[in-house]
């Protein structure tokens, strides 16, 4: 059983190990519908077009473009706590008007570095799984949120349906670390994946924890049979 620290030093570790292969394997792997999930994720904040977002947990920064490719007035704070992933982020990120409105932070998302109510939105995409006190950072979303602003969190879940379930555990399970591990060359990583999806709170077990966190009107969406969940919660 890891201790808090240590599993966000182990974290820290294995996504740093992977930071230069994420994106490509990223859609590999899901081929291609996580663009279809961050694009979704991101319409939710479409009455917030130009009020500053917190990307959370932004890893290489792909929601923090299309955050700034959907409002192109909208300045985004992109805090990681795996330096070398925001690195290999930035490297990439397009020579265009969106990339001036991306500001990559390294930070915890347990500990927020960043004022109480400075942010209309947050988007929070495959990152609250790897907190390592998921309540601690819902607690702090809810600090650096404005009145009224918008929490949208994307994350893994466990699909219901009778047909799809085994698939997908069998992919998740055997298909998905040995391609993955070929590739990035670290295949504990995938592992741990699987086995943080397999571990994490159901649906309704994170809403509740995000209305002890002070979040109203909560509610999520399955998408994709409910491979990935959608959550929503106002300030
Ligand atoms: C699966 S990646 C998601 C990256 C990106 N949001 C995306 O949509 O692909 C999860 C990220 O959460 C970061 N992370 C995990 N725990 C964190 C913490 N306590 N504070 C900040 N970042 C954290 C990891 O470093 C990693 O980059």
């Amino acid at each position: 059983m890891q201790t808090p620290e240590e599993k966000k030093a182990f974290v820290r570790e294995k996504f740093s190990a992977i930071s230069h292969k994420y994106d490509f394997l990223n859609s590999v792997l899901s081929m291609q519908i996580d663009r279809y999930w961050r694009w979704y994720t991101t319409r939710q904040l479409k009455e917030f077009p130009d009020g500053a977002v917190l990307d959370l947990c932004a890893g290489t920064l792909p929601l923090s473009l299309e955050l700034t490719r959907q409002a192109p007035a909208r300045q985004v704070v992109s805090i990681d706590f795996c330096e070398d992933m925001l690195r290999a982020g930035v490297r990439v990120l397009p020579d265009d008007k969106r990339r001036p409105r991306i500001m990559p932070v390294c930070g915890d998302g347990e500990k927020i570095p960043a004022r109480s109510g400075s942010f209309w939105g947050i988007t929070v995409a495959f990152g609250v799984r790897n907190l390592a006190r998921t309540q601690d950072g819902l607690n702090e979303m809810h600090r650096v949120l404005k009145l009224g602003g918008k929490l949208l969190i994307l994350e893994f879940s466990r699909p219901k349906n009778c047909i799809i379930k085994p698939l997908y555990s069998f992919y998740l399970n055997k298909v998905l670390p040995r391609i993955a591990g070929l590739i990035s060359g670290d295949k504990e990583a995938y592992e741990y994946l699987a086995s943080s999806i397999a571990g994490f709170y159901e649906p309704t077990e994170l809403m509740t924890m995000m209305k002890k966190a002070g979040f109203a009107e909560v509610y999520c969406r399955p998408l994709t049979f409910g491979i990935v969940t959608v959550y929503v919660g106002v300030k």
